[in-house]
Protein backbone atom coordinates (compact mmCIF):
# COMPACT_ATOMS: atom_id res chain seq x y z
CA UNK A 1 0.00 0.00 0.00
CA UNK A 2 1.36 3.37 -1.05
CA UNK A 3 2.14 6.09 1.85
CA UNK A 4 1.23 9.24 1.60
CA UNK A 5 2.80 12.04 4.14
CA UNK A 6 -0.46 14.92 4.09
CA UNK A 7 0.78 18.50 5.79
CA UNK A 8 -2.21 20.29 7.44
CA UNK A 9 -4.22 17.20 7.88
CA UNK A 10 -5.76 18.95 10.36
CA UNK A 11 -7.70 21.39 8.01
CA UNK A 12 -10.59 21.44 5.94
CA UNK A 13 -8.95 20.32 2.86
CA UNK A 14 -6.36 18.54 3.69
CA UNK A 15 -8.52 16.26 5.99
CA UNK A 16 -11.04 15.93 3.45
CA UNK A 17 -8.13 14.69 1.20
CA UNK A 18 -6.74 11.90 3.74
CA UNK A 19 -10.45 10.38 3.87
CA UNK A 20 -10.31 10.65 0.00
CA UNK A 21 -7.18 9.05 -0.36
CA UNK A 22 -7.73 6.19 2.11
CA UNK A 23 -10.68 5.38 0.40
CA UNK A 24 -9.04 5.03 -2.64
CA UNK A 25 -6.07 3.25 -1.48
CA UNK A 26 -3.42 5.00 0.05
CA UNK A 27 -1.99 5.06 3.43
CA UNK A 28 -1.79 8.20 5.08
CA UNK A 29 0.77 9.80 7.66
CA UNK A 30 -0.98 13.27 9.05
CA UNK A 31 1.53 16.26 10.07
CA UNK A 32 0.28 19.18 11.40
CA UNK A 33 1.35 21.65 14.14
CA UNK A 34 -2.40 22.57 14.85
CA UNK A 35 -1.62 26.63 15.22
CA UNK A 36 -4.73 27.17 12.90
CA UNK A 37 -6.49 23.58 13.66
CA UNK A 38 -7.24 21.06 15.94
CA UNK A 39 -7.20 17.38 16.20
CA UNK A 40 -10.93 17.58 15.50
CA UNK A 41 -11.10 16.99 12.04
CA UNK A 42 -8.88 14.47 11.26
CA UNK A 43 -11.14 12.62 14.48
CA UNK A 44 -13.93 13.23 12.06
CA UNK A 45 -11.85 11.62 9.26
CA UNK A 46 -10.93 8.50 11.41
CA UNK A 47 -14.67 8.27 12.43
CA UNK A 48 -15.98 8.05 8.69
CA UNK A 49 -12.90 5.84 8.13
CA UNK A 50 -13.68 3.94 10.68
CA UNK A 51 -9.72 3.84 11.67
CA UNK A 52 -6.66 5.85 12.82
CA UNK A 53 -4.57 7.79 11.22
CA UNK A 54 -1.09 7.98 11.91
CA UNK A 55 -0.40 11.67 12.77
CA UNK A 56 2.34 14.10 14.19
CA UNK A 57 2.36 17.45 15.77
CA UNK A 58 5.01 18.98 14.18
CA UNK A 59 6.18 22.24 12.78
CA UNK A 60 7.66 22.34 9.33
CA UNK A 61 9.46 24.93 10.21
CA UNK A 62 11.25 22.87 12.25
CA UNK A 63 13.73 21.09 9.69
CA UNK A 64 15.22 18.27 12.57
CA UNK A 65 11.39 17.60 13.77
CA UNK A 66 10.55 17.55 9.99
CA UNK A 67 13.36 15.49 8.94
CA UNK A 68 12.66 13.15 11.98
CA UNK A 69 8.91 11.91 10.74
CA UNK A 70 10.19 11.33 7.19
CA UNK A 71 13.12 9.02 9.35
CA UNK A 72 10.30 6.91 11.10
CA UNK A 73 8.53 6.24 7.98
CA UNK A 74 11.27 5.83 5.31
CA UNK A 75 8.27 4.12 3.16
CA UNK A 76 6.63 7.65 2.28
CA UNK A 77 6.25 7.58 -1.28
CA UNK A 78 4.39 10.91 -2.24
CA UNK A 79 3.38 14.51 -0.18
CA UNK A 80 1.00 16.88 -0.24
CA UNK A 81 1.65 19.70 1.26
CA UNK A 82 -1.42 21.91 2.49
CA UNK A 83 0.41 23.58 5.76
CA UNK A 84 0.45 26.93 5.27
CA UNK A 85 -1.09 30.54 6.15
CA UNK A 86 -3.92 31.65 3.85
CA UNK A 87 -5.66 34.50 5.13
CA UNK A 88 -5.30 37.40 2.66
CA UNK A 89 -6.44 40.07 5.13
CA UNK A 90 -3.75 39.09 7.56
CA UNK A 91 -0.93 38.73 5.00
CA UNK A 92 -1.74 41.85 4.40
CA UNK A 93 -0.68 43.14 7.93
CA UNK A 94 2.20 40.43 8.71
CA UNK A 95 3.90 40.07 5.23
CA UNK A 96 6.75 38.16 6.71
CA UNK A 97 5.08 36.07 9.22
CA UNK A 98 3.53 34.75 5.93
CA UNK A 99 6.72 34.37 3.90
CA UNK A 100 8.72 32.98 6.81
CA UNK A 101 5.94 30.02 7.57
CA UNK A 102 4.69 29.35 4.00
CA UNK A 103 8.37 29.68 2.33
CA UNK A 104 10.57 27.95 4.94
CA UNK A 105 8.47 25.57 5.79
CA UNK A 106 7.84 24.89 2.01
CA UNK A 107 11.82 24.89 1.78
CA UNK A 108 12.32 22.24 4.89
CA UNK A 109 10.06 19.52 3.07
CA UNK A 110 11.92 19.93 -0.18
CA UNK A 111 15.20 19.44 1.21
CA UNK A 112 13.87 15.94 2.86
CA UNK A 113 11.82 14.81 -0.31
CA UNK A 114 15.21 15.12 -1.50
CA UNK A 115 17.31 13.98 1.07
CA UNK A 116 15.09 10.85 1.74
CA UNK A 117 14.54 10.66 -2.73
CA UNK A 118 10.80 10.61 -2.17
CA UNK A 119 9.37 10.61 -5.63
CA UNK A 120 5.89 12.53 -5.70
CA UNK A 121 5.23 15.86 -4.30
CA UNK A 122 1.79 17.74 -4.73
CA UNK A 123 1.64 21.65 -4.30
CA UNK A 124 -1.37 22.97 -2.49
CA UNK A 125 -1.34 26.81 -4.69
CA UNK A 126 -4.73 29.02 -5.50
CA UNK A 127 -6.42 30.84 -8.75
CA UNK A 128 -4.75 33.77 -6.78
CA UNK A 129 -1.59 33.46 -8.48
CA UNK A 130 -3.80 34.49 -11.64
CA UNK A 131 -4.13 37.97 -10.11
CA UNK A 132 -6.95 39.43 -11.75
CA UNK A 133 -7.13 37.56 -15.33
CA UNK A 134 -8.01 39.58 -18.26
CA UNK A 135 -9.58 36.97 -19.60
CA UNK A 136 -11.58 34.42 -18.55
CA UNK A 137 -11.88 31.33 -17.69
CA UNK A 138 -8.11 31.18 -17.13
CA UNK A 139 -6.04 28.25 -18.45
CA UNK A 140 -3.24 26.94 -17.13
CA UNK A 141 -0.70 28.78 -19.60
CA UNK A 142 -2.14 32.40 -18.51
CA UNK A 143 0.28 34.31 -17.04
CA UNK A 144 0.66 35.16 -13.73
CA UNK A 145 0.15 38.60 -12.68
CA UNK A 146 1.43 40.77 -9.56
CA UNK A 147 -0.34 38.70 -6.47
CA UNK A 148 -2.49 40.80 -5.06
CA UNK A 149 -1.55 40.24 -1.24
CA UNK A 150 1.78 38.32 0.23
CA UNK A 151 -0.64 35.32 0.51
CA UNK A 152 -0.30 35.30 -2.98
CA UNK A 153 3.10 35.72 -3.07
CA UNK A 154 3.57 33.01 -1.27
CA UNK A 155 1.66 30.76 -3.43
CA UNK A 156 3.56 32.39 -6.06
CA UNK A 157 7.08 31.72 -5.42
CA UNK A 158 6.29 28.54 -3.82
CA UNK A 159 4.65 27.26 -7.10
CA UNK A 160 8.55 28.36 -8.40
CA UNK A 161 10.26 26.46 -5.42
CA UNK A 162 8.75 23.26 -6.17
CA UNK A 163 9.21 23.65 -9.94
CA UNK A 164 12.66 24.66 -10.00
CA UNK A 165 13.74 22.44 -7.05
CA UNK A 166 12.15 19.13 -8.47
CA UNK A 167 14.58 19.93 -11.63
CA UNK A 168 17.25 18.28 -9.85
CA UNK A 169 15.36 15.97 -7.83
CA UNK A 170 14.40 12.06 -8.85
CA UNK A 171 10.73 13.91 -7.88
CA UNK A 172 7.78 14.85 -10.13
CA UNK A 173 5.43 17.60 -9.02
CA UNK A 174 1.69 18.96 -9.37
CA UNK A 175 0.92 22.04 -8.44
CA UNK A 176 -3.34 22.47 -7.85
CA UNK A 177 -4.30 25.48 -8.13
CA UNK A 178 -7.81 25.73 -6.10
CA UNK A 179 -10.54 28.09 -7.51
CA UNK A 180 -12.72 28.71 -3.85
CA UNK A 181 -13.29 25.45 -1.48
CA UNK A 182 -16.53 25.40 -0.51
CA UNK A 183 -19.28 22.59 1.66
CA UNK A 184 -18.40 19.72 3.76
CA UNK A 185 -18.55 16.39 3.39
CA UNK A 186 -21.73 14.54 3.11
CA UNK A 187 -21.86 12.81 6.24
CA UNK A 188 -21.66 16.01 7.98
CA UNK A 189 -18.75 14.67 10.49
CA UNK A 190 -16.03 17.42 8.82
CA UNK A 191 -16.26 20.64 7.33
CA UNK A 192 -14.91 24.10 7.08
CA UNK A 193 -13.58 25.81 11.09
CA UNK A 194 -12.89 29.10 10.05
CA UNK A 195 -11.30 30.74 12.77
CA UNK A 196 -12.54 33.34 14.18
CA UNK A 197 -15.05 35.79 11.94
CA UNK A 198 -15.26 34.12 8.48
CA UNK A 199 -13.26 36.13 5.73
CA UNK A 200 -14.85 33.45 2.70
CA UNK A 201 -18.13 33.93 1.49
CA UNK A 202 -19.73 30.79 2.43
CA UNK A 203 -18.97 30.68 5.70
CA UNK A 204 -19.94 34.04 6.41
CA UNK A 205 -23.04 33.38 5.00
CA UNK A 206 -23.89 30.29 6.68
CA UNK A 207 -22.46 32.24 10.04
CA UNK A 208 -24.76 34.78 9.28
CA UNK A 209 -28.07 32.69 8.34
CA UNK A 210 -27.87 30.36 11.73
CA UNK A 211 -27.61 33.80 13.52
CA UNK A 212 -23.36 33.61 14.86
CA UNK A 213 -22.99 36.85 12.61
CA UNK A 214 -25.56 39.87 12.79
CA UNK A 215 -25.27 40.62 9.58
CA UNK A 216 -22.96 39.99 6.22
CA UNK A 217 -21.95 42.66 3.84
CA UNK A 218 -21.68 41.98 -0.40
CA UNK A 219 -18.60 44.07 -0.86
CA UNK A 220 -19.54 45.84 -3.76
CA UNK A 221 -21.99 45.30 -6.67
CA UNK A 222 -21.08 47.73 -8.50
CA UNK A 223 -18.01 45.50 -10.67
CA UNK A 224 -18.55 45.37 -14.38
CA UNK A 225 -20.49 42.11 -14.34
CA UNK A 226 -24.06 40.62 -14.89
CA UNK A 227 -25.41 41.64 -11.40
CA UNK A 228 -22.35 44.10 -10.05
CA UNK A 229 -20.83 41.25 -7.99
CA UNK A 230 -18.18 39.55 -8.04
CA UNK A 231 -17.63 36.01 -9.87
CA UNK A 232 -15.77 33.20 -8.78
CA UNK A 233 -15.34 29.56 -9.39
CA UNK A 234 -16.80 27.71 -6.34
CA UNK A 235 -15.78 23.53 -5.65
CA UNK A 236 -16.57 21.32 -3.48
CA UNK A 237 -14.06 20.48 -0.74
CA UNK A 238 -15.07 16.95 -1.72
CA UNK A 239 -14.54 17.32 -5.50
CA UNK A 240 -11.19 19.15 -4.43
CA UNK A 241 -9.78 16.23 -2.01
CA UNK A 242 -10.71 13.54 -5.02
CA UNK A 243 -8.37 15.72 -7.43
CA UNK A 244 -5.32 15.18 -5.21
CA UNK A 245 -5.75 11.26 -5.09
CA UNK A 246 -5.92 11.01 -8.83
CA UNK A 247 -2.90 13.75 -8.79
CA UNK A 248 -0.79 11.14 -6.69
CA UNK A 249 -2.42 8.17 -8.83
CA UNK A 250 -0.67 10.55 -12.04
CA UNK A 251 2.35 10.74 -10.62
CA UNK A 252 2.81 7.08 -9.71
CA UNK A 253 2.21 6.23 -13.07
CA UNK A 254 4.10 9.05 -14.95
CA UNK A 255 7.66 6.93 -15.32
CA UNK A 256 9.48 10.98 -16.28
CA UNK A 257 10.34 12.01 -13.07
CA UNK A 258 11.37 15.34 -12.55
CA UNK A 259 8.57 16.74 -14.36
CA UNK A 260 6.05 19.70 -12.94
CA UNK A 261 2.79 20.05 -14.38
CA UNK A 262 0.17 22.37 -13.48
CA UNK A 263 -3.82 21.86 -12.98
CA UNK A 264 -6.78 24.17 -12.84
CA UNK A 265 -9.17 22.77 -10.65
CA UNK A 266 -12.35 24.17 -10.34
CA UNK A 267 -15.70 23.62 -11.82
CA UNK A 268 -15.27 25.92 -14.74
CA UNK A 269 -18.78 27.80 -14.25
CA UNK A 270 -18.59 31.70 -12.83
CA UNK A 271 -20.57 32.37 -9.83
CA UNK A 272 -21.41 36.23 -8.63
CA UNK A 273 -21.57 36.70 -5.20
CA UNK A 274 -25.04 37.89 -4.86
CA UNK A 275 -26.23 33.86 -7.20
CA UNK A 276 -24.19 32.36 -4.62
CA UNK A 277 -26.72 34.11 -2.03
CA UNK A 278 -29.59 33.75 -3.83
CA UNK A 279 -28.98 29.96 -3.64
CA UNK A 280 -27.77 29.77 -0.56
CA UNK A 281 -31.75 31.31 0.57
CA UNK A 282 -33.10 28.49 -1.68
CA UNK A 283 -31.36 25.82 0.12
CA UNK A 284 -31.79 27.08 3.48
CA UNK A 285 -35.84 28.34 2.83
CA UNK A 286 -34.51 31.44 4.63
CA UNK A 287 -34.32 35.04 3.87
CA UNK A 288 -29.91 36.32 4.57
CA UNK A 289 -29.51 39.23 6.07
CA UNK A 290 -26.89 40.95 3.87
CA UNK A 291 -26.37 44.79 3.13
CA UNK A 292 -24.55 46.05 -0.07
CA UNK A 293 -20.79 47.78 1.16
CA UNK A 294 -18.38 48.91 -0.43
CA UNK A 295 -15.67 46.91 -2.65
CA UNK A 296 -12.97 45.01 -0.62
CA UNK A 297 -9.53 46.09 -1.18
CA UNK A 298 -7.39 43.38 -3.28
CA UNK A 299 -10.74 41.62 -4.69
CA UNK A 300 -10.72 40.13 -8.12
CA UNK A 301 -13.59 41.25 -10.36
CA UNK A 302 -14.09 37.97 -11.88
CA UNK A 303 -12.17 34.35 -12.44
CA UNK A 304 -13.31 30.80 -13.23
CA UNK A 305 -11.33 27.49 -14.31
CA UNK A 306 -10.88 26.47 -17.43
CA UNK A 307 -10.51 22.43 -16.52
CA UNK A 308 -9.88 21.08 -18.93
CA UNK A 309 -6.24 19.41 -18.69
CA UNK A 310 -7.23 18.56 -15.10
CA UNK A 311 -10.05 16.49 -17.05
CA UNK A 312 -8.13 14.93 -19.69
CA UNK A 313 -5.22 14.25 -17.70
CA UNK A 314 -6.34 13.35 -14.48
CA UNK A 315 -9.83 11.90 -15.60
CA UNK A 316 -11.22 14.32 -12.96
CA UNK A 317 -15.14 15.24 -12.93
CA UNK A 318 -16.26 17.70 -10.26
CA UNK A 319 -19.92 16.18 -9.35
CA UNK A 320 -21.19 18.62 -6.79
CA UNK A 321 -23.32 21.57 -8.39
CA UNK A 322 -23.76 24.61 -6.25
CA UNK A 323 -27.10 23.54 -4.80
CA UNK A 324 -25.17 20.41 -3.08
CA UNK A 325 -22.11 23.44 -2.36
CA UNK A 326 -24.74 25.26 -0.17
CA UNK A 327 -26.85 22.64 1.02
CA UNK A 328 -23.31 20.46 2.28
CA UNK A 329 -22.51 23.87 3.86
CA UNK A 330 -25.72 24.83 5.85
CA UNK A 331 -26.14 21.20 7.18
CA UNK A 332 -22.51 21.49 8.32
CA UNK A 333 -23.54 24.67 10.43
CA UNK A 334 -26.32 23.53 11.57
CA UNK A 335 -24.49 20.61 12.80
CA UNK A 336 -22.32 22.52 13.70
CA UNK A 337 -24.41 24.74 16.07
CA UNK A 338 -25.80 21.42 17.69
CA UNK A 339 -22.66 20.01 18.63
CA UNK A 340 -21.02 23.00 20.04
CA UNK A 341 -19.70 20.96 22.74
CA UNK A 342 -18.45 18.71 20.07
CA UNK A 343 -16.33 21.17 18.19
CA UNK A 344 -16.24 24.01 20.31
CA UNK A 345 -16.95 27.36 18.99
CA UNK A 346 -14.58 28.36 16.20
CA UNK A 347 -12.50 30.59 18.58
CA UNK A 348 -11.60 27.77 20.74
CA UNK A 349 -9.56 26.17 18.71
CA UNK A 350 -6.98 28.78 19.07
CA UNK A 351 -6.77 27.70 22.77
C1 LIG B 1 -15.19 35.58 -2.56
C2 LIG B 1 -16.09 36.73 -2.96
C3 LIG B 1 -15.66 38.78 -1.82
C4 LIG B 1 -16.93 37.54 2.16
C5 LIG B 1 -9.59 33.81 -1.26
C6 LIG B 1 -8.14 33.55 -1.61
C7 LIG B 1 -8.03 32.20 -2.28
C8 LIG B 1 -8.58 31.17 -1.34
C9 LIG B 1 -10.06 31.46 -1.10
C10 LIG B 1 -7.29 30.10 0.36
C11 LIG B 1 -15.34 38.05 -3.09
C12 LIG B 1 -17.05 38.26 -1.50
C13 LIG B 1 -16.63 37.50 0.82
C14 LIG B 1 -17.95 38.40 2.64
C15 LIG B 1 -18.34 39.12 0.39
N1 LIG B 1 -7.85 31.18 -0.12
N2 LIG B 1 -17.33 38.27 -0.05
N3 LIG B 1 -18.63 39.15 1.73
O1 LIG B 1 -11.17 36.27 -2.02
O2 LIG B 1 -12.15 34.82 -3.89
O3 LIG B 1 -10.33 33.90 -2.44
O4 LIG B 1 -10.12 32.76 -0.47
O5 LIG B 1 -7.27 28.99 -0.06
O6 LIG B 1 -6.67 31.93 -2.53
O7 LIG B 1 -7.70 34.53 -2.53
O8 LIG B 1 -12.59 34.22 -1.50
O9 LIG B 1 -14.58 33.83 -0.16
O10 LIG B 1 -12.97 35.67 0.56
O11 LIG B 1 -14.42 36.01 -1.43
O12 LIG B 1 -18.96 39.83 -0.42
O13 LIG B 1 -18.26 38.48 3.85
O14 LIG B 1 -17.06 36.92 -1.93
O15 LIG B 1 -15.68 40.20 -1.99
O16 LIG B 1 -15.88 38.78 -4.18
P1 LIG B 1 -11.57 34.92 -2.51
P2 LIG B 1 -13.65 34.93 -0.53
Amino acid sequence: MKKILVTGGCGYIGSHTIVDLVENGYDVVCVDNNSRSNTKLLEGAETILGKKVKSYKVDLCNYDETYAVLQENPDITGVIHFAAYKAVGESVERPLMYFENNLLSLINLLKCVQEFQIPHFVFSSSCTVYGNPDVVPVTEETPPKPAESPYGYTKQMGEQIVSESVKSFSTNAILLRYFNPVGAHPSCIIGELPLGKPQNLVPAITQTAIGKLPQMTVFGNDYPTRDGSCVRDFIHVCDLAHAHTLAIDYLVEQRNLSRCEVFNLGTGNGVTVLEAINMFEKVSGQKLNYKIGPRRPGDVVATYANNDKAKTLLGWEPEFNLEQMMQTAWDWELKLKKDESLYGSQNSILN
